[in-house]
């Protein structure tokens, strides 16, 4: 029986590509860097599915071009790179790859906490450039502790909460931040529900984990940032455009907040001219919040799970735009 086509934009860790092939005739982008626009835009042409990356940018142009698409299985739980009310109008499924990622990103959340807080990076390169000429003085390197200090949550969802979790064990009073409170929160960690003002002002680290939306674009801006300790991080593994880059760089160049901890920037990669990276009270990471083993297979493992339950007849499990249920198919060959 011949089976659907479906193109997949990269390579998959795990036993995602396997499951794919065995219920696909499958093209893969097999280099590193992400395919270009064109190349997805010939690639769907008779594709009925589309397994994608946050790099690959999935608008009308794709659609138009794949009239036969049916769904965006996507390999990661934010989808800002996916014009979803396209695909929804188009009766276009998009799924997502939430939860399998939580505790491995809140894990790095917390890794970039400490790593700012604690000067890591910095005392590496230290020791490496051969700054390290005296044993050990009273007041190398200092940093800033992390128990017992307070941590500003921005968006309280799954890994908001993890973070969280996180926190507790480190003794922190946690603030937090989201469109309506969060009850297990404050009985899980005493955690205080707050007004985005008020975390700014109150906390020593803040951690950023909302999607990236219209309403959330450059949420932390200067003013946000003006109203913050000159004692206080900023951490931030959601996505870079939450955050003015340009406005973040004069706050930490003129020592007006402490430190930040980058997994993700505006424009990715992130260019060596990025002036952040100059800075030696900012610590970068190349978006790698999610990145372990164990993480990205079920990530993609995922993906494959939801393109593999469409053509099933199957509701895709982590459907992201259920209003598609009510729409029509696009043309089936
Ligand atoms: C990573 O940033 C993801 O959205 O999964």
């Amino acid at each position: 029986m011949r089976k659907p086509k479906v193109y997949v934009t990269r390579e998959l860790p795990g036993r995602a590509l396997e499951m794919i092939d065995d219920h696909f005739d499958a093209d893969v982008w097999h280099e590193y860097a992400p395919p270009p626009k064109q190349v997805i835009i010939e690639n769907v042409k008779d594709a009925e599915g589309l397994v994608s990356l946050l790099s690959d940018k999935i608008d009308a142009e794709v659609f138009d071009a794949g009239p036969k698409v049916r769904i965006v299985a996507q390999m990661a739980v934010g989808f800002d790179n996916i014009d979803v009310k396209e695909a929804t109008t188009r009766g276009i499924y998009v799924t997502n790859t939430p939860e399998v990622l939580t505790e491995t990103t809140a894990d790095f959340a917390f890794a970039l906490l400490m790593a700012t807080a604690r000067r890591v990076a910095e005392a590496d390169k230290y020791v490496r450039t051969g700054k390290w000429l005296v044993g050990w003085h009273p007041s190398m390197l200092l940093g800033r502790d992390v128990h017992g200090a307070v941590l500003g949550i921005v968006g309280a969802g799954r890994i908001g909460a993890a973070v969280a979790r996180r926190a507790k064990g480190f003794n922190m009073r946690i603030l937090y931040h989201d469109l309506a409170p969060k009850h297990e929160l404050e009985e899980e960690f005493s955690a205080r529900y707050v007004n985005l003002d008020t975390l700014f002002k109150e906390s020593d680290y803040i951690t950023i984990h909302v999607s990236l939306t219209r309403e959330t674009y450059h949420l932390v801006d200067e003013k946000k940032l003006g109203l913050m300790k000159k004692t206080s991080f900023l951490i931030n593994t959601s996505r870079g455009p939450v955050v003015d880059e340009k406005a973040l760089y004069a706050a930490l160049r003129d020592n007006r907040i402490a430190g930040a901890g980058l997994d993700v920037f505006e424009q990715e990669p992130a260019s060596v001219e990025n002036p952040l990276l100059k800075l030696d009270n900012v610590v970068v990471a190349p978006h790698i919040a999610s990145a372990s083993h164990v993480t990205r297979s079920k990530m993609a493992e995922m993906a494959a799970e939801n393109l593999i339950a469409l053509f099933e007849g199957r509701t895709p499990p982590n459907l992201v735009n259920p209003d598609v249920l009510k729409m029509k198919p696009p043309t089936r060959t």
